[in-house]
């Protein structure tokens, strides 16, 4: 007879599939869980029973009860079963890569309460699958474990951030998601407003200025994680939708902020059972870290440091570096040490730089009889001593050089650093490199546009002796603004606002936004600045990016429960989809495809 599965049962769990141990041999126990695998051995039937907590063997022993022993045989693969029995010790069977190994539990009883049709790929470990297949059916790529363990340390690293800021004395409060559009910033995903025709509410990019809002209603410190959403080009660390760990204070400096942002980092490392990490955190200004480290978001795990070499490079006789410094560019370079690199490998490097729009790429190779290399030649005798003397090399290193443009000089090395950390194991994996980055500029001109933008947004408060200059040269005044980078990735980004309207004024129209459309974008942020606004500051961390790179997961999709795909599509549930044009009607929308 075929059991039919129950849709309720008098059993009731008394374990979960991973707490089972030595000393509860004997004990009567219920398990409810998935049929992991099943292993017909003739005599007896073994069951892997799976729950989030882990995995028990159940051992069907027709010497034990022979109905139960029967029912065995019709279990399958993802079968949701209840079973009774007893614990009982594997013997000489004990499977020590499992926490539950030493045990099995001889089935008296077993009910199904769901059956399961063969899943489109194994629940195991490591699969294969493709991601289309996986995202599709995401509700079963979740019951892998190492999916499992990521959302659980993601809300263990959740609830340790409330915990600590709780106690610092912060309010979690909400924002709406229904919001205004404003401009600067990334685009904005719309929705319609069918009680007011024509007009459209934008989803959050982040509750800035709802933050600022709070401090000037007198909440003082206010904290929220939170889902933003940004229409951008997305990659392995940005999702349209993601989550923030989102703070603000009242009456604070940059030291405040940071100082905070280190004591609540520390508790989400402690609360994944990382060591912890030195504090203060290092920090590099925006100058150093781009001289240096030819990024914002330095990976300082590693050396391989880029050096200045312009004013060698603009006497060395090579008529590419000379005419370089003269233009107005920089040349500088990067001493792999004691890199073997074939001319293949380096031919390879060439095309990385050229990604950054490098024109070339300058090597020389150090031997003890001088430098071999294309311009080994055409660079003087001077300066291949002067550039030695510099960059420390000895025979065996092998030296690059980029001559451009600054931005280009640094982005093309800054990208070569990495893949020659990578391409030359220097990259320690097990270790967490905190870095603080500030004094960033306020301002960036941006080509395209023709005008000034705001490097991170306009709410970003200009330190206080250069605002004499934000409106004659705006280039040149920096922002009170951090980020926190984490092996390479930028984690986090806040700033000192601006809490004086007429500062306020200033900077937007220094980015070129007339009275009326301040007034008609940014009203209630002026309004609210006439009556009384404290001094304020704070930063938003980027909660996924943190997870993807304390669990080690490659991308930021796999810290999200329900992601979006690089197209930003949904396959589970195929959104975004076409709707009715009757709904389209009661929004007033026009479909023009
Ligand atoms: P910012 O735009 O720098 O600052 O965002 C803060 C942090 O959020 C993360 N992040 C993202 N993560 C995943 N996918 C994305 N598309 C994405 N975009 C950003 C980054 C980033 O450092 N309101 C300001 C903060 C402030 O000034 O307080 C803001 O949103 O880790
Ligand atoms: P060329 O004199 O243009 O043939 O270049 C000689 C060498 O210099 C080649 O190895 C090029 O890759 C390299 N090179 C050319 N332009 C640059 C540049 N802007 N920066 C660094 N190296 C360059």
């Amino acid at each position: 007879m075929v059991a039919e599965p129950k849709l309720i049962s008098d059993l009731k769990r008394t374990h979960s599939c991973g707490s089972l141990r030595a000393g509860d041999i004997g004990e009567k126990v219920v398990l409810f869980g998935w049929v992991h695998g099943r292993r017909d051995l003739g005599g007896c039937v073994f069951v892997d029973l799976r729950d989030r907590h882990g995995l028990t063997q159940v051992v069907f022993d027709p010497t034990v009860e022979a109905t139960a022993h029967g029912m065995a045989s019709e279990l399958r693969g993802e079968y949701v079963v209840g079973i009774q029995g007893t614990v009982r010790s594997r013997g000489h069977q004990i499977n020590e890569s499992m926490p539950t190994g030493e045990i099995e539990v001889a089935a008296s009883r077993v009910e199904i309460f769901s059956k399961a049709d063969t899943p489109p790929f194994h629940i195991e470990d490591e699969i294969d699958t493709g991601e289309q297949l996986l995202l599709r059916y995401r509700y079963l790529d979740l019951r892998r474990r190492p999916l499992q363990n990521i959302l659980v340390r993601r809300s263990r690293m959740a609830q340790a951030t409330r915990t600590f800021l709780d106690s610092e004395g912060f309010l979690e409060l909400e924002t709406p998601f229904l919001t205004k559009s404003t401009p600067e910033g990334a685009r904005d995903y719309l929705v319609p407003s069918r009680v007011n025709p024509g007009k459209w509410f934008a989803l959050p990019q982040s509750p800035q200025l709802f933050k600022q809002l709070f401090m000037v209603a007198g909440f003082d410190r206010y904290f929220q994680i939170v889902k933003c959403f940004r229409d951008e080009d997305l990659r392995a660390d940005r999702q349209p939708e993601f989550t923030q760990i989102d703070l603000e204070m009242s009456f604070v400096c940059e030291e405040d902020v940071l100082s905070l942002v280190e004591g609540m980092m520390s508790a989400i490392l402690e609360a994944d059972g990382k060591e912890a990490v030195p504090r203060p955190f290092p920090r590099l200004t925006f100058d150093e870290a781009m001289s240096r480290f030819g990024s914002d978001k330095p990976d300082v795990r590693f050396g391989l440091e880029l050096v200045d070499v312009s004013d060698i490079a603009r006497k060395s006789g090579f008529r590419v570096f000379a005419d370089a410094v003269d233009k107005g560019g920089i040349v500088s370079a990067i001493n792999a040490k004691g890199a073997d690199l074939s001319r293949s490998k380096i031919d390879g490097l060439a095309e990385e730089v050229a990604i950054h729009g490098a024109k070339g790429l300058a090597w020389a190779k150090v031997k003890p009889e001088g430098w071999q290399g294309p311009v080994a030649k055409v660079v003087s005798e001077q300066a291949r001593e002067q550039i030695v003397e510099r960059l420390g090399a000895v025979p065996g290193d092998v030296l690059f050089f980029v001559a451009d443009r600054r931005e280009v000089v640094l982005a093309s090395l800054g990208h070569l650093r990495l893949v020659l950390g990578e391409m030359l194991s220097l990259i320690p994996k097990d270790v967490l490199s905190f870095v603080w980055v500030t004094d960033f500029p306020l301002l960036d001109y941006d080509e395209e546009q023709g005008r000034w933008v705001a490097l991170h947004h306009p709410f970003t408060s200009p330190r206080e002796e250069d605002i004499p200059r934000l409106e004659k040269d705006p280039g040149s005044v920096r922002a009170r603004a951090y980020d926190l980078a984490l092996n390479g990735n930028e984690i986090g980004g806040g700033s000192i606002r601006i809490h004086d309207r007429s500062v306020q004024e200033m900077v937007f129209r220094t980015l070129g936004l007339s009275e009326e459309e301040q007034q008609a974008k940014f009203g209630f942020l002026l309004d609210a600045f006439r009556f009384g606004a404290p001094p304020h500051g704070g930063i938003a961390m980027g909660f996924d990016r943190i997870v993807m790179l304390l669990t080690g997961a490659s991308s930021i999709r796999d810290t999200i429960p329900f992601p979006k795909t690089l197209r930003a599509v949904d396959v589970m549930t195929d959104a975004p989809s076409e709707v009715d044009s009757r709904q389209l009607e009661e929004l007033h929308v026009k479909n023009v495809l």
